[in-house]
């Protein structure tokens, strides 16, 4: 990790059933580097000193005295959630990242900010700053029960409550937010933030497109495999993919996906949860080293000749594919 910073663990909260939130200050006691809504801090993991997990910041990007992050304890997930809760206790000293954002909060007239489970957090840290800004928003918050929704006192009240609609189902998929009525109507200079399970993204993602919003004002952030984080939990760089078929060379900056870049350049491709862990978007490697950053291929390792377009990305500056 480039440029670490040591930060202390100032308070531990319980959120919801398995969530807790950290509270995180600068180990001398001084300003921290500033954030801007929707940004994340790569957290070393302590006990597994090579594992990086991403959480995103949910306290308000004014404060510079603090960052807080919530972690969601996953049982199936690949550790890093547990080590947190299990390791990590008030006064311990974390190894984090400066803050990064691949989920800015871009100006627009009003916001839809669509939230699943612990996806809340960056989503907050939004409502934070809209609050305070005055422009007009609504979040829809998914959480299976009351009882597992993290920060639901905080957004039950003034001056969050006349802006969130929660919905809980129970655990039930026929029972979820109907989210093509939602996004059925649009007011002009709106934009849609979404983070949440894959499920939920696959479906503001389809009723998005099914009602002609833009999709550059449609905004994702996806889960990693232990549930936490963005499509860029690393320290990402640029690189080039050549279209074997045509000899199309085409760039996927920083915080795009291949699936995007492929997308928006007219290239049909199939895929389904987007996040890595369904299998859908495999795609054949002629040439480059993939990095794969999913979850699909955890048990069964996927070597260079086949990656996940949807959240990995490329060792090598060039990847072929096999399209
Ligand atoms: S679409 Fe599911 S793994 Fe890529």
């Amino acid at each position: 990790m480039n440029e670490a910073l040591r930060v202390r663990v100032a308070r531990i909260a319980r959120e919801a059933e398995d969530i807790l939130s950290y509270e995180l200050v600068a180990e001398d006691g001084g300003t921290l580097a500033a954030f801007e809504a929707g940004a994340h801090l790569d957290v070393r993991i302590p006990g597994k000193e090579s594992t990086l997990r991403s959480y995103s910041l949910c306290n308000d990007p004014e404060e510079t005295h603090r960052y807080v992050i919530a972690v969601q304890r996953d049982a199936r997930g690949r550790g890093g959630s547990r080590a947190m809760h299990e390791r990590v206790h008030e006064g311990d000293v974390l190894v984090v990242s400066p803050p990064r954002n691949d989920f800015p909060l871009l100006f627009a007239r009003g916001y839809v900010l669509v939230a699943g489970g612990i996806g809340v957090t960056p989503l907050l840290s939004m409502a934070r700053q809209l609050q305070r800004t005055g422009l007009p928003y609504t979040m829809y918050y998914c959480a299976r029960a009351p009882e597992r929704a993290a920060f639901r006192e905080l957004l039950s009240m003034p001056p969050f409550a006349d802006h969130v609609r929660f919905h809980f189902d129970g655990g039930d998929p026929d029972k979820g937010l109907d989210v093509s009525g939602l996004l059925s109507t649009r007011a002009p200079g709106t934009r849609l933030y979404c983070c949440g399970p894959a499920g939920l993204m696959k479906a503001v993602r389809d009723a998005s497109a099914r009602h002609r919003w833009p999709w550059e004002k449609v905004h994702f952030e996806s889960f990693g495999a232990d549930g936490v984080g963005a499509l860029a939990t690393r320290e990402d760089t640029d690189f080039e993919v050549t279209i074997r078929s045509t000899g199309q060379v085409l760039s996927v900056p920083k915080g795009q996906s291949v699936l995007n870049v492929l997308r928006r350049n007219g290239l049909r491709v199939t895929s389904d949860c987007e996040a890595g862990s369904c299998g859908t978007c495999v795609t054949r490697v002629c040439e480059g080293e993939p990095e794969h950053r999913d979850s699909f291929f955890q048990q069964e390792p996927a070597g260079n000749q086949r990656m996940l377009i949807c959240v990995s990305r490329a060792r090598s500056k060039r990847l072929v594919l096999d399209l």
